[in-house]
């Protein structure tokens, strides 16, 4: 059997769901991305409609390939174990079942900063780096993935520590600095002590800056002081597309 050379990634977010088939040698997006509105509330039936619209849509171009689909939760054994913007009837649920039952075939189901790290580190930022990579995506909240030598350690939270007193990710996520009405400077300051922190804890080799923000890196990267190397995403939103496809046939990784 010639080897899997294409899989279709899918990204429920909490605005919007994606999906694309991707080329599985180069990363590359092979069909138009599919955007469409999470549904209002997010609830887990409303979810899975809309992920079906967009898989049925992609599978019509490439039948047989495998699909990917990645998260914003703690994903363990195809549970979704924690909900901190999504609707919580969420919690618990064993969520890949429920989407392999409505879309009539596997799925490979994973954490949405876990995806766009390993797209990140397979076909991106961190292409060929050893040593511990730091994937960071600024959007709702804070994802993060760790990847140790190519291989991804997964379900990290490190969005969620908590630095004076408080659950991080409300003041240095991107929708904080929406929410707050920060400048660039203003928010790059919460980011210097969100990064400064990981970096005492982790001392990584490199961060990655993903999430739609990274496209504007110019405007608040360059204010950071630190003593690791940080570099904005390569694949910027479509990594955990990406991601997700890639782990559906190297779930192993
Ligand atoms: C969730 C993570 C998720 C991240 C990005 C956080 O609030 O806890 O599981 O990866 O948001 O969506």
């Amino acid at each position: 059997m010639s080897p899997q050379t294409t899989a279709i990634g899918i990204d429920i977010g909490g605005t919007g769901i994606k999906g694309a088939v991707i080329d599985l040698a180069t990363g590359d997006l092979l069909s138009e991305r599919i955007k469409l509105p999470t549904p209002v509330g997010g609830k887990p039936d409303d979810i899975v409609d809309t992920t079906k619209e967009i898989v049925t849509t992609l599978a019509a171009s490439d039948p047989k390939a495998p699909v990917g689909l990645c998260f914003p939760a703690i994903v363990k054994g195809g549970m979704t174990m924690s909900a901190a913007n999504i609707s919580k009837k969420w919690i618990g649920l064993h969520a890949e079942e429920l989407f392999e039952k409505a879309l009539g075939r596997d799925i490979h189901f994973v954490n949405d900063a876990d995806a766009a790290g390993y797209a990140e580190s397979r076909f991106g930022a961190a292409r060929g780096n050893t040593g511990l990579v730091v994937m960071t995506t600024l959007g709702t909240g804070i994802g993060t993935a760790l990847i140790y030598n190519g291989v991804l350690v997964p379900n990290a939270e490190l969005g969620h520590i908590e630095i004076d007193g408080v659950d991080y990710e409300s003041k240095a996520s991107y929708s904080a600095k929406e929410r707050d009405g920060l400048t660039w400077e203003r928010w790059a300051r919460r980011l210097q002590k969100y990064y400064s922190h990981l970096e005492f804890l982790l001392s990584p080799d490199l961060f990655i800056v993903g999430g739609g923000v990274s496209k504007s890196h110019e405007e608040f990267l360059p204010l950071l002081t630190l003593k690791t190397p940080i570099l904005p995403a390569v694949h910027r939103n479509n990594a955990g597309i990406i991601g997700a496809a890639a782990l559906a046939v190297n779930a192993d990784r």
